[in-house]
């Protein structure tokens, strides 16, 4: 049985793909953010975003405009409380995560799936704050999300097998997606692997070993990414990336998962990336 109806709590970068990418599939959606500012940015870019699609030819004034109508906006989180499906995408900390979660625990249907689209901390760890962990799992959405064909599927040791399959199904056959299971320790597949490189980047751009520019053109012509690892890192939010790496050094205690030093001055700085108008460069 798929889902019918799909709530998105925290409506930022990701879930604002999210959002998107749910209301494209046809389903009703509840977008819930924390503030009024907060809600109308979220809407500001999930319709730039349907805007520049439009543009690409990808959908059409009416399939933009049915899309739109199929997402209700609101700051107050009960108003997901019909939904059959709810994914977190409120910002990379346990405890809010948590806090969130246990929200949505007393307030969902019990048949109701609760997913986080957590980079790197343990679904265990959310999962077991909760009185039902067998309806919990990991969603990992990549950015851009109506661009990025991934999810990563995250079960725990708790989450009922067929909670597991209802949400593969859903993610392919509803919204389109490439599903990779992943297991669950900090940074799944990708970001074990990405964090690593983002942080050696940032190292080598902190020592002066090379320019910002060049270790990006270096990567894109020399192993033909679409862009290199610091306009990566921007893309992805300099607070997301530390966070991430924090996540991975909890866990696995490598060197290589320490998070530069630099990483954090531009976090403590407010320099974000793309999302705060400025990280390694200016936008
Ligand atoms: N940025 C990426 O590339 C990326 C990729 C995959 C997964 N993620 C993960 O997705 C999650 C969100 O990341 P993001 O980059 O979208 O962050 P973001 O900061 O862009 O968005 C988080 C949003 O959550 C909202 N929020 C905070 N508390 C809330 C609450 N209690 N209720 C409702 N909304 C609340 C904030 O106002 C903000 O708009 C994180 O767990 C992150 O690790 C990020």
């Amino acid at each position: 049985m798929s889902f019918g109806s799909v709530g998105v709590v925290g409506v930022g970068t990701m879930g604002s793909g999210i959002v998107e990418v749910t209301a494209r599939a046809g389903l009703p959606v509840v977008a819930c953010e924390v503030s009024p500012e907060a809600l109308e940015a979220a809407r500001g870019r999930v319709e730039a975003s349907m805007n520049r699609a439009l543009k690409r030819g990808k959908l059409d004034e009416a399939e933009l405009q049915a899309t739109l109508a199929r997402v209700a906006w609101t700051v107050d989180i009960d108003e997901v409380a019909g939904s059959d499906l709810v994914v977190e995408a409120v910002p990379e900390a346990l405890e809010t995560k948590l806090e969130v979660f246990g929200h949505l625990d007393r307030l969902l249907d019990r048949s109701a799936v609760m997913a986080t689209n957590t980079s790197s901390i343990p679904i265990i760890n959310v999962a077991m704050g909760m009185s039902r962990p067998e309806q919990v799992l990991g969603m990992h959405f990549f950015n851009p999300v109506p661009v990025m064909k991934l999810v990563e599927l995250i079960s725990t040791q708790r989450t009922d097998p067929a909670v597991t399959d209802q949400v593969t199904r859903f993610s392919a056959d509803v919204l389109g997606k490439q599903v990779v299971t992943a297991p669950d320790r900090a940074g799944f597949v990708v970001n074990k692997l990405l964090l690593p490189y983002l942080c050696q980047a940032i190292e080598m751009y902190e020592s002066g070993h090379a320019a910002a520019e060049d270790i990006d053109r270096a990567m894109v012509l020399g192993t033909g990414h679409p862009m290199g690892p610091l306009t990566l890192a921007d893309l992805i939010g300099l607070d997301v990336c530390l966070m991430v790496a924090e996540s991975l050094y909890a866990e696995y205690g490598e060197r290589f998962y320490l998070p530069p030093s630099l990483l954090r001055r531009m976090v403590a700085a407010g320099r974000l990336g793309r999302k705060t108008g400025r990280g390694f460069y200016e936008y």
